[in-house]
Parts: C-alpha cells; structure tokens; sequence
C-alpha cells in the first residue's frame, strides 16, 4: 500500500515540509504501508490553472504526469497546509484544481495543519468544504492541528516543548494508523465499479 503526502506550504524551509517529513518516517518506521510518496509544494513546482491544461502538448503534460502517476499509484494521502491568513495556500487550493478524481477519487485523506500559533482551524474547515467536490477524496473524520509548530517534531529534542511534543508524535502515529484502515476499506468501494460511473464526472 502506498501512501502520498502533500506539503501544502510554498515556503523553501516550511514548516509544513517539516511536520510532511516526520509524518512519512512515522509511516515508514511503523510499517503503515509499503511505500510513501511526499510532494512538496516549496517553489511552486506546478504552474497555476489555465486554459491549456488538457491540451496533450503544452508545458502542463511534463509538469502534471508525474504527479499523476504518483497519485494514481496511491491508495490514501496526508495533505498538510499552513494556515496562512486564516487560509489554505493558493498553491494547495491549485493543485486541487489540476488533480481530480481520476487521481484522489474515494481515497481516504488525512488533514494535518500547521500553525506557529493557536491557530489551524480554518484550513481544517476551508478543506473540509471545499477541496473535494469535484475532486472526491474522502476526508476522514481525525484531523491534526499542529499548533505552536516551532516547538514540535524537531530532530533536535532540545527545541522541542517535550510534553507538546510527545503528544503530537503519539497522536500522528494514532491518525496515521486509522488511515491506513480506511486506505484499505476503501480499496472495496473503488473495485466494486460503482464509482465509475462517467456521467457524474463532477459532484453536486
Ligand atoms: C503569509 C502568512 C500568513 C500567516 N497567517 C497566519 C494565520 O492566519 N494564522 C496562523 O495561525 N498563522 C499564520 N501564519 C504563521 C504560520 O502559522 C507560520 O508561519 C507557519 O510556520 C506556516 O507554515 P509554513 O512554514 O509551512 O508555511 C502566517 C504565515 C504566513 C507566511
């Protein structure tokens, strides 16, 4: 089982790239799955949406493909985003927008956000609303809220708040073992055919 993980934050040396990190070597050392894959969105890798995106041989195809694949490949993902302004990052909010079904659809997602303070809410609801629509990746109902992020997750324990710390470890681990069960759930829903169904390509 494969497991992607977006780092939503566009900053080189993010925050998100951090908590994105330790989430794929919390998967990966407890054998949560067999493979991971972490795409970050530091750099703006993708270019923003425009007209040109289906067409076969514009600058989208070298760009999207392998992002595709990837996600094609995986059966859940891990989606974290800073709060920035009490919003997702518009470079997340576009990579929903290049992405769809074909890549996330009925495949379970973990929502973790990230905050240099107490907050982290917004995006946890901004995603929850309006990230899946058309979309159809299934949020599952834990999420995380990486509050006072400077002081988590460090490698260096000596930056680390060590009951803050402990917590959000132990919680991460706790998240990432009820998505790979939903991972595995939802594996049923997908080959049971009902969710091919061409005519409703975009959701009400
Ligand atoms: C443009 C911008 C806007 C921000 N707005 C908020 C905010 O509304 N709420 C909040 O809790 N933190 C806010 N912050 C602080 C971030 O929580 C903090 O910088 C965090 O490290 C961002 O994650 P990142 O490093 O992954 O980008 C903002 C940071 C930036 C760069």
């Amino acid at each position: 089982m494969k497991i992607g993980i977006i780092s939503g934050s566009h900053r080189e040396r993010s925050q998100s790239s951090k908590v994105a990190r330790f989430v794929q070597r919390t998967l990966e050392e407890n054998r949560l799955c067999s493979e991971t894959w972490l795409f970050s969105l530091s750099g703006n890798p993708l270019p923003f949406w425009d007209e040109d995106l289906r067409s076969e041989d514009s600058a989208w195809t070298s760009a999207l493909r392998p992002v595709h694949a990837q996600m094609k490949d995986s059966d859940g993902f891990v989606i974290v985003s800073p709060e920035w302004h009490g919003q997702v990052p518009s470079g997340l909010k576009n990579l929903f927008l290049v992405c769809g079904k074909d890549q996330l659809g009925h495949k379970p997602g973990l929502i973790v956000t990230v905050s240099s303070g107490d907050g982290g809410a917004y995006p946890v609801a901004e995603l929850r609303m309006s990230s899946y629509k058309n979309n159809r990746i299934c949020y599952i109902p834990e999420q995380i809220i990486v509050r006072h992020v400077e002081t988590v997750l460090n490698d260096d324990p000596a930056q680390n708040n060590p009951n803050a710390d402990a917590y959000f470890r132990d919680r991460i681990r706790y998240a990432l073992g009820i998505l790979r069960e939903y991972a595995l759930a939802l594996r049923q829903v997908r080959a049971s055919g009902v969710t091919d169904a061409d005519v409703y390509r975009n959701g009400m």
